[in-house]
C-alpha cells in the first residue's frame, strides 16, 4: 500500500520540479494573508465529500456523481480582523472555473467561494444548498458564513432569480444581491452576458471593501480581463457575519443531474486585490463524452464512411457475384469421388470463362471448350453438358468416377467432373489434332489423311473399343461410335472419346436400357426396336465408322436423285455388284493398299448386319484387322435393310429423318421409341 501511494507522491515531486508551471507560489506578504495557485498540485487544502485534486493540478469538486458535495477549503485559517472585534477588513479573491455537464444544456447545483467559520460542513445538504447550509440552518445567522454563488439552477425557494446566475449569499443560499451570468464590457459598457454550464474556462472575483461594507463580485470569460464594473455589488457589512479566524475555500454540489465543477486556479489576498492567476499555468480540463469533432473531420468523416460502406457494398456484391459464378452443387454421397472433382473456378480461369474463342465445337450434348489448368498446367477440353435433373446424377458420377480410372492409350481420358446447378462439366484429355470428322468431311480445313493414317487410325479405334467391351472390368458400351467421337493426339493416334456418357453394366447382368444414345446412321436396327444397346450395337456402329473412314462419305448420303441413302447399302450394292473398291474415297487418288481397303469395307459391311448374331465381336474385329484371321465371306444373301423406313415407321420425327445428311444428326436420348409422337 505504502508503495502505491508513494509512487504517485514521487511523481508530483518530480513534476514539480520540472514543471513550474503547476508550482505554488504561496508568497505571504503578512503570514498566510496572500496565495496563488495557477493549478492545484501540492497545494495545502482541506477536501471533503467529491472533491479532489487530479493528477493533472486540477481540483475537481464534484465528479459526476449524483446528490454529493465536494469542499475545498485552504487548510490554514485566515485572520479577517486586525484585533479581536474589530471590522473585517477588505480582501479579494479570484479562481478561474469550469462547469461540465453530460446532458446539453442541464446541470446543477454550482460553486460557491465561501467564508466560512469551520471546514466542517458535515451537517449541510447537496443540491440546492450547495453544500453550504441545510434545510433547518438555511440563513440562520449562526451560520456565519458568506458565499459568492455561481448557480446553475433557479430554486423558487431561495427566490433565484433564474437558472444562470451569480449571488451574493449571507448565512443562506437566499442571495442578498444576484444578477444573471455575464459580464459588462469595459469599452462601451454593453452587458454580455454568458452561460455558466458551457464547459468553457471562465473567472470570477469577489471583492470586499471594510471600509465601504461593500461585496463586489465579478466573472468573465477567461480570456477577459477583470472588468471595471462588477457583475454584483452589494453593499453587507461582514463584521457582523464573519468569525475570528474564518476559512475561505469552495463548496459544490450536485443535484439528480450529474455535473463536474472544477477549479483550475485561485489567488486570494487581504487588504488588496488578489493576485493575477497564470491562465497560461491553468491545468487542462477533461474532455467528458465523445471528442468534439474538428471541421475537417466533420467534412471527412461523412465521406470516409459513405467511401467505406460504398466499399464494402462493392466487396459484398463482388464476393457475392463470385460465389454465384464459381456456385457450385456438391452433395455428401461426392465425398467419394473427391479425387475427379474438379473447382467450377478452376474450370473457369482454365478457359478464361468459357470464351468463344476457347470453343472446341458442340455436339450433341454442350459445347466442348479448350483449356488450361491454373495449377498443373494440363491441357485439357472441358464439356458442359446441361443436366436439369438431379436424378441419375449419382449413377452417373459414380460412373464418371469408374470410367475415370479407364486408361487406354486408344480412349480419351476422362479427368474429372464438376457438378453445378443444371450443369455437369466434363473434363477430358485435349486431343490437340481435333476430331477425325473435321478431317474426312471437312476437307478445306484439314488435308486429307492418307490411307495409312486411316488404317492406323482404324486399328486404334478397334482395340480401344476392345478394351471398353472386353478388357475392362465392367463391360462398357459406347452407344456413340462416330467419326466426332474419334479424336487425334499429337502422334495422330485415333482415340475413342465420349464413352464417358454411355451406360455402364456389369458383366452378367441383363442391362436394362431405357434410354437411347446414338446418333443417325450409325444406330443398329435391333437398338432402333428395343432400345436396348449392347457390345454388338457397338460392333454396328463401327463398321458403319469403317466405311464412312474408307470412303470419306457420312453414314447417311445422298445418291444421284438426292434421296437420302445409308452409306452401308450403298457399298453393300458395289458390293453386291462386285465394285466394292469403288466405293474407297476418291480424295485418296488411288493411293492406297487394296487389301487393306477391301478388307476394311468387307469387315465394315460385315460389322453392320442388320443381324446381331451375324457380327463379329470386337476380338474378331481385331484378328482380322491384324491379319490374324481371314475375313469371313459375306453371305450374298445379306440384305440392304432399309433404316430410314424403319424409323419412320417407328413414328420418329420426321425432321430428324429428312435432316441432310451433312448437318449433325446427332441427338440425345429419345426415351420411348414406341410410343412416337
Ligand atoms: N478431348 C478433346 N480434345 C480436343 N477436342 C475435343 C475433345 N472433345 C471434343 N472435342 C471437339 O469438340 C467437338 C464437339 O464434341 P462433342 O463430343 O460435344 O460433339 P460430337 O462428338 O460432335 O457429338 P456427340 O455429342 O454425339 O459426342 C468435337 O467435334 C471435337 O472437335
Ligand atoms: C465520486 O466521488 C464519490 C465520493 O468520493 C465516490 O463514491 C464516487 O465513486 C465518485 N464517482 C466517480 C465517477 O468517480
Ligand atoms: C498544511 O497546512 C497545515 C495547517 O496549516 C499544516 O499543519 C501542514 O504542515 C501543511 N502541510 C503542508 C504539506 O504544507
Ligand atoms: C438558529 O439556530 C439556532 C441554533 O442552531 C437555534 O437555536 C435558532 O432557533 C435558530 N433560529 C431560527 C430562526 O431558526
Ligand atoms: C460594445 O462593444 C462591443 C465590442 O467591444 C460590441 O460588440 C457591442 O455591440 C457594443 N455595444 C454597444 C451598445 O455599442
Ligand atoms: C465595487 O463596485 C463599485 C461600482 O459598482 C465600485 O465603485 C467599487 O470601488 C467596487 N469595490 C471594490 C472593492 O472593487
Ligand atoms: C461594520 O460593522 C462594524 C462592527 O459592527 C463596524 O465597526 C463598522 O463601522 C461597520 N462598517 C460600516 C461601513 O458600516
Ligand atoms: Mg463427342
Amino acid at each position: 500500500m505504502a508503495q502505491v501511494e508513494i509512487i504517485p507522491f514521487l511523481l508530483t515531486i518530480l513534476l514539480h520540479s520540472l514543471n513550474p508551471a503547476t508550482a505554488v507560489s504561496a508568497t505571504a506578504t503578512t503570514g498566510q494573508d496572500q496565495f496563488v495557485f495557477s493549478g492545484f498540485a501540492g497545494a495545502n487544502l482541506t477536501l471533503d465529500g467529491t472533491a479532489t485534486v487530479t493528477a493533472d493540478g486540477l481540483l475537481e469538486l464534484t465528479n459526476g456523481t449524483v446528490q454529493l458535495t465536494g469542499h475545498a477549503f485552504h487548510r490554514a485559517p485566515v485572520s479577517f480582523r486586525t484585533s479581536p472585534g474589530g471590522a473585517v477588513r477588505s480582501f479579494s479573491a479570484s479562481f478561474a472555473f469550469a462547469i461540465l455537464t453530460t446532458y446539453p444544456g442541464l446541470s446543477c447545483h454550482g460553486i460557491a467561494f465561501a467564508v466560512a467559520p469551520s471546514t466542517d460542513f458535515s451537517s449541510a445538504l447537496a443540491a440546492q444548498y450547495m453544500g453550504l447550509a441545510n434545510i433547518d440552518d438555511n440563513g440562520n445567522a449562526t451560520n456565519r458564513f458568506f458565499a459568492a454563488e455561481i448557480d446553475t439552477m433557479e430554486n423558487v425557494e431561495f427566490q433565484d432569480i433564474n437558472n444562470n446566475h451569480v449571488g451574493v449569499d449571507i448565512n443562506g443560499l437566499r442571495s442578498v444581491e444576484a444578477h444573471t451570468a455575464g459580464y459588462y464590457d469595459d469599452t462601451n459598457g454593453s452587458f454580455h452576458g454568458m452561460n455558466l454550464i458551457s464547459g468553457e474556462v471562465m473567472q470570477a472575483w469577489v471583492d470586499y471593501d471594510g471600509e465601504a461594507a461593500r461585496i463586489n463580485v465579478t466573472i468573465a470569460p477567461i480570456a477577459v480581463t477583470k472588468p471595471v464594473r462588477p457583475l454584483v455589488s452589494a453593499r453587507y457589512n461582514l463584521s457582523n457575519v464573519l468569525r475570528e479566524p474564518s476559512y475561505i475555500g469552495f463548496s459544490s454540489a450536485t443535484g439528480p443531474i450529474n455535473s463536474h465543477h472544477y477549479i483550475l486556479g485561485w489567488s486570494f489576498a487581504m487588504d488588496g486585490f488578489a493576485p493575477a492567476i497564470d491562465i497560461a499555468k491553468l491545468p487542462k480540463l477533461p474532455r467528458l463524452g465523445p471528442k468534439p469533432r474538428s471541421k475537417v473531420l466533420e467534412i471527412l468523416v461523412p465521406i470516409a464512411t459513405a467511401a467505406f460502406i460504398v466499399t464494402l457494398g462493392t466487396l459484398v456484391v463482388v464476393v457475392v457475384r463470385r460465389r454465384m459464378r464459381y456456385a457450385e452443387l456438391r452433395e455428401d454421397w461426392e465425398v467419394d469421388f473427391g479425387p475427379h472433382r474438379f473447382s467450377y473456378k478452376d474450370l473457369f480461369h482454365a478457359t478464361d470463362g468459357f470464351e468463344d474463342k476457347h470453343l472446341l465445337g458442340k455436339g450433341g450434348f454442350g459445347r466442348v471448350y479448350r483449356g488450361l489448368l491454373p495449377k498443373s498446367k494440363v491441357e485439357v477440353a472441358v464439356k458442359r453438358v446441361s443436366h436439369e435433373s438431379r436424378q441419375g446424377m449419382k449413377e452417373f458420377v459414380a460412373e464418371v468416377a469408374s470410367i475415370g480410372r479407364i486408361r487406354h492409350r486408344n480412349l480419351v481420358q476422362l479427368l474429372g467432373y464438376c457438378r453445378r446447378k443444371g450443369e455437369l462439366l466434363l473434363v477430358y484429355d485435349y486431343m490437340s489434332n481435333g476430331s477425325l470428322d473435321k478431317y474426312l468431311h471437312y476437307e478445306v480445313e484439314r488435308p486429307t489423311l492418307d490411307w495409312a493414317q486411316r488404317f492406323q487410325i482404324i486399328k486404334g479405334v478397334a482395340s480401344g473399343l476392345l478394351y471398353l467391351h472386353e478388357k475392362w472390368d465392367k463391360v462398357v458400351v459406347h452407344r456413340d461410335i462416330k467419326a466426332s467421337n474419334v479424336l487425334l493426339d499429337k502422334e495422330m493416334n485415333g482415340r475413342l472419346g465420349d464413352f464417358g456418357l454411355a451406360r455402364l453394366y456389369d458383366h452378367g447382368t441383363d442391362p436394362q436400357t431405357t434410354h437411347m444414345v446414338g446418333t443417325m446412321g450409325y444406330l443398329a436396327p435391333e437398338l432402333l426396336r428395343t432400345g436396348k444397346a449392347s457390345p454388338l450395337t457397338d460392333v454396328f456402329a463401327f463398321g458403319t465408322f469403317l466405311l464412312e473412314v474408307t470412303c470419306g462419305q457420312r453414314p447417311i448420303k445422298e445418291d444421284a436423285q438426292g434421296d437420302q441413302l445409308l452409306l452401308v447399302d450403298w457399298v453393300l450394292d458395289h458390293w453386291h455388284n462386285g465394285t466394292l473398291l469403288e466405293t474407297v474415297d476418291t480424295r485418296l487418288q488411288g493411293n492406297y493398299n487394296t487389301d487393306e481397303a477391301y478388307l476394311v469395307l468387307k469387315l465394315g459391311l460385315l460389322c453392320s448386319h442388320p443381324s446381331a448374331s451375324s457380327r463379329p465381336n470386337m476380338q474378331n474385329v481385331l484378328d482380322y484387322l491384324d491379319g490374324h484371321a481371314p475375313v469371313p465371306e459375306l453371305a450374298s444373301t445379306q440384305l440392304s435393310f432399309n433404316i430410314l423406313a424403319l424409323l419412320q415407321n417407328k413414328g420418329l420425327d420426321p425432321y430428324i429423318v429428312s435432316c441432310p445428311p451433312s448437318s449433325m444428326m446427332s441427338f440425345g436420348t429419345i426415351s420411348d421409341l414406341s410410343g412416337g409422337r
